[in-house]
């Protein structure tokens, strides 16, 4: 015998009783003869009713069982004489758990009524979980003469919170083991994270100090020439030859201008100094050329127009070197007089190729003026460091427009 929840079960043999006599025995049988003469009409609505139910008989040795009704007999499976004269315990069957039989007994004594719920046997071994009333009956000297036992069959109530309890505890252990792979995963992630952040952050660092390094030789480079400008000066001031002062003074100015391309690349503001941001760059050389200009002289207009085009260092150079050799050529040659106009610098970008180009609207260049000096030349060797196509139409206005692979070949 059990009760709900679980309990302790623990296998027991119920023995017949030894103080138990084939006396008792005898008179256990009269009783129930007796009792089933004395019940009448008592006894048949207790057999008509669906409750099964049991009567003992406390004045015996061992509390027989002395009446049960047809729907215990029905419940439980034993025939009639199989039950009556046995002990109350005999229902529990072979696991009774000593502590719920001590707890019987006790109220049985202390002429208490008991309402439990317990597990009982039916003959052929079958679980039947009952809820349980016992109740004494008293006589006229309020002696207890009788116990009245009913039982309400909960199996299925029972074995449905069974399921449900074994159904709880699956998927409790489900949720904890998906929890635990959760949990396990969030820490692999964790640790993925931490050391994708040290790695960006490394990256961060060295990507700062390969900045600073660049920012430092494009300085250095600008210092340099700074130099070697003033070496040329101090060469043109110790000869007097017109034709070399004019040589010197071109080389100084070129050596000038490079060294404002390389003022610009240190003084950009990004962090990649590896790529330049041509539009940006470009309006800046632009402003530059203004030293080429008396700051009074307004007759000459000079613009820049460029698309969202970035470029490595290198080409940014060459791109700035061509654009500087045409820019002062422009200046130089195309607008004599009091001549106005306008100078303009375009970079695009068209398909696969980026064009440079330089126009103004001066005096042309015509074929036969071309072949000059270093200028051209130098225009030329750039545009092939490009990889480029160089054009130059100088019919009524001056074009100079170098096409080159927007991505240099690997
Ligand atoms: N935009 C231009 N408009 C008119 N004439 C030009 C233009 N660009 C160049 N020229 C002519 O082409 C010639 C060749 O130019 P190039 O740059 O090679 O020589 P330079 O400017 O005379 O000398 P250097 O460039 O060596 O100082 C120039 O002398 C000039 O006559
Ligand atoms: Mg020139």
């Amino acid at each position: 015998m059990d009760v709900i929840p679980g309990g302790n079960p623990e296998s027991k043999e119920l023995e017949p009783d030894p103080k138990s006599t084939d006396a008792d025995q005898g008179r256990a049988e009269e009783r129930v003869q007796t009792f089933q003469r004395i019940g009448g009409p008592f006894v048949a609505a207790v057999e008509a009713t669906r409750m099964p139910m049991v009567v003992t008989d406390p004045t015996m040795s061992d509390n027989p069982i002395v009446y049960v009704n047809q729907s215990f007999i029905d419940l439980f499976g034993y025939c009639r004489e199989e039950v009556l004269g046995q002990n109350y315990f005999f229902l529990a069957g072979h696991d009774t758990d000593p502590e719920v039989e001590r707890h019987i007994r006790a109220a049985m004594m202390a002429d208490e009524p008991l309402d439990l719920e317990v597990r009982l046997r039916a003959k052929d071994g079958r679980e039947v979980w009952a809820a349980q009333f016992v109740s004494p009956v008293h006589n006229d000297q309020g002696r207890v003469i009788q116990h009245f036992a009913s039982f309400w069959d909960i199996t299925r109530r029972v074995k449905a919170e069974r399921r449900t309890r074994r159904l709880n505890e699956v998927l409790e252990s489900r949720v904890k083991e998906r929890t635990q792979e959760l949990q396990n995963e969030l820490d692999r992630r964790r640790a993925l994270e931490g050391v994708l952040t040290d790695s960006v952050r490394e990256k961060d660092k060295l990507l700062g100090q390969r900045s600073v390094l660049l920012h430092e030789v494009n300085h250095r480079a600008k210092n340099s020439i700074a130099m070697a400008i003033s070496m040329l000066r101090l060469q043109m001031a110790r000869q007097g030859d017109p034709g070399v002062s004019e040589a010197l003074e071109n080389a100084i100015q070129r050596l000038d201008h490079l060294a404002r391309i390389h003022e610009l690349l240190y003084r950009q503001d990004s962090n990649d100094v590896q790529s330049v941001d041509m539009a940006a760059y470009l309006t800046e050389l632009c402003l530059n050329f203004a030293h080429l200009r008396s700051p009074e002289d307004h007759r000459i207009e000079l613009t820049s127009d460029a698309d969202d085009i970035t470029l490595n260092v290198d080409r940014a150079i060459n791109v700035a070197l061509i654009a500087g050799e045409a820019v002062t050529n422009a200046l130089k040659h195309a607008f004599p007089g009091k001549r106005r106009g306008m100078v303009r610098v375009g970079l695009h970008q068209e398909g696969d190729d980026v064009v440079l180009s330089i126009e103004d609207n001066g005096v042309g260049l015509p074929a036969t003026r071309r072949a000059g000096s270093m200028g051209m030349r130098l225009i030329e060797g750039m545009a092939r460091s490009l990889n480029g196509t160089l054009t130059v139409d100088g019919d009524r206005r001056t074009r100079i427009a170098v096409r080159f692979p927007s991505k240099p070949r690997s």
